[in-house]
């Protein structure tokens, strides 16, 4: 037998990074420790009833009454997906609101689909005005609408009142992504209007990547069963299919899934049970913390980190209207290695911040404080070492006056 480097066998010991980029951060105590609780069977009632409690805690962190709330088991996009294969038919028309990376994936996704794809664009760093929405709405037709909340890549925030109800106009179903500001910014899918909003844990809500919370509108659903098809295995007299359509992935078809999270509980994937305890403490913790508490926190820490920023000199990105208020992008300064100053972030000081992607790369940091670690004291840090490691560059800076700045941002 070949000899096994030692290494291999030893228990995984990560450093202890600060998780300060646009997520994922680091997980809550609480949420770690909820994942460790032993395994139940997927329909024992103990594990039914968690899954229950589930549905009633995400309902008003979506703001919403929506009876389909409940958890796709993958990484945000594993929601995405589901939402869009369930809601969208080859062949519809589907108008996408992009104004960064993530709107040009719901583009990918729902081309993917098959779908006749349309965008109503806003160069990144902008928001789509909602006058635009509703003018591409009335010349597309289409038949679902999908858009970002806050979209991580640009670190801006569309504003979505009055967008549900452009929708519902002209009969259209709505989607929005909100895995980067579900409990971190208001989330108000009822208030909206929208059919359909997902998220993930590894954002404001504290947790690791892993598990999606989902809700959908009754309309929505109502749309989605009309698809539904009972897989081939678990067949039964009492279960019909819709006259649709088939839904055109398994794993990803809401309802198969929505049967396996009502009182039927029709076998579909095994629910990820870890997962689903790790989902539910954050959604716990958010809950106990308040809602609008929280929502002050992320604003306290992003007023915090643009402050501290600025008063460093430098530049952010974006519009000041319509900043997320958990990760902010900022400009690397002029003649400065963006990757050398991360790599000097995380070697010196254990801190990680984010690089960009597409037509900013290498052109802005993408800094994020959000969850467990929209913390006053992990602000002050990350700034005061991204001063040092700038300064150790020869950037000329104030010194020193970033973390004062911050620190009265906090309190304004
Ligand atoms: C707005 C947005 N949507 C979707 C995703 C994809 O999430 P995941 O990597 O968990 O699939 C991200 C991740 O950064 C995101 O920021």
């Amino acid at each position: 037998m070949p000899t096994l480097d030692p290494l291999l066998i030893g228990e995984i010991d990560p450093p202890q990074r600060l998780l300060m980029g646009p997520g994922p951060i680091n997980a809550h105590p609480r949420v770690l420790r909820a994942m460790s609780a032993d395994l139940l069977g997927q329909f024992d009632p103990e594990m039914t009833h968690y899954m229950n409690e589930v549905m009633a805690l995400y309902r008003p962190i979506f703001g919403t009454q929506n009876r389909w709330t409940m958890l796709i088991d993958g990484t945000a996009r594993a929601a995405i997906e589901a939402a869009l294969v369930s809601l969208v038919v080859p062949g519809d028309k589907v108008l996408v609101v992009d104004f960064g990376r993530f709107g040009l994936l719901l583009d990918e996704i729902s081309t993917r689909i098959g779908a006749d794809v349309h965008r109503v664009s806003a160069p990144w760093g902008k928001v789509v005005p909602m006058e635009a929405i509703g003018e591409a709405i009335a010349r597309v037709q289409p038949k679902v609408v999908a858009c970002v909340h806050g979209d991580t890549s640009t670190t801006m925030a569309q504003p979505l009142d009055g967008f549900g109800a452009l929708c519902r106009a002209t009969g259209a179903l709505s989607y929005v992504d909100a895995t980067a500001t579900l409990s971190g910014m208001d989330i108000a899918a009822d208030r909206w209007g929208v059919d359909v909003v997902t998220g993930g844990l590894q954002k404001c809500l504290g947790g690791p990547s892993g598990s999606a919370p989902i809700t959908i509108s009754d309309a929505a659903a109502e749309h989605i069963f009309a698809r539904r098809h009972v897989e081939q295995g678990i067949r039964r007299d009492d279960l019909r299919d819709g006259l649709g359509p088939r839904i055109g992935s398994n794993y990803f078809d809401l309802a198969m899934i929505m049967d396996y999270w009502s009182e039927k509980r029709l076998n579909h994937h095994t629910e990820a049970t870890s997962m689903l305890y790790a989902a539910r403490e954050c959604a716990r913790l958010a809950l106990g913390e308040g809602l609008e508490a929280r929502y002050a926190r992320h604003a306290a820490a992003g007023r915090a980190m643009s402050a501290g920023l600025r008063a460093m000199g430098l530049s952010l990105f974006g519009d000041d209207a319509h900043r997320m208020t958990n990760v902010t992008g900022v400009y690397i300064p002029q003649g400065i290695d963006g990757e050398r100053i991360r790599t000097a972030m995380r070697t010196h000081f254990e801190i990680e911040i984010g690089t960009a992607f597409g037509p900013l790369q290498g052109r802005i940091w993408r800094i994020g404080a959000m969850g467990y670690n929209a913390m006053k004291h992990k602000v002050l840090l990350t700034l005061g070492a991204l001063e040092a490691c700038l300064s150790a560059e020869g950037v000329k800076l104030p010194i020193g006056a970033a973390v004062p700045a911050a620190l009265a941002a906090w309190h304004a």
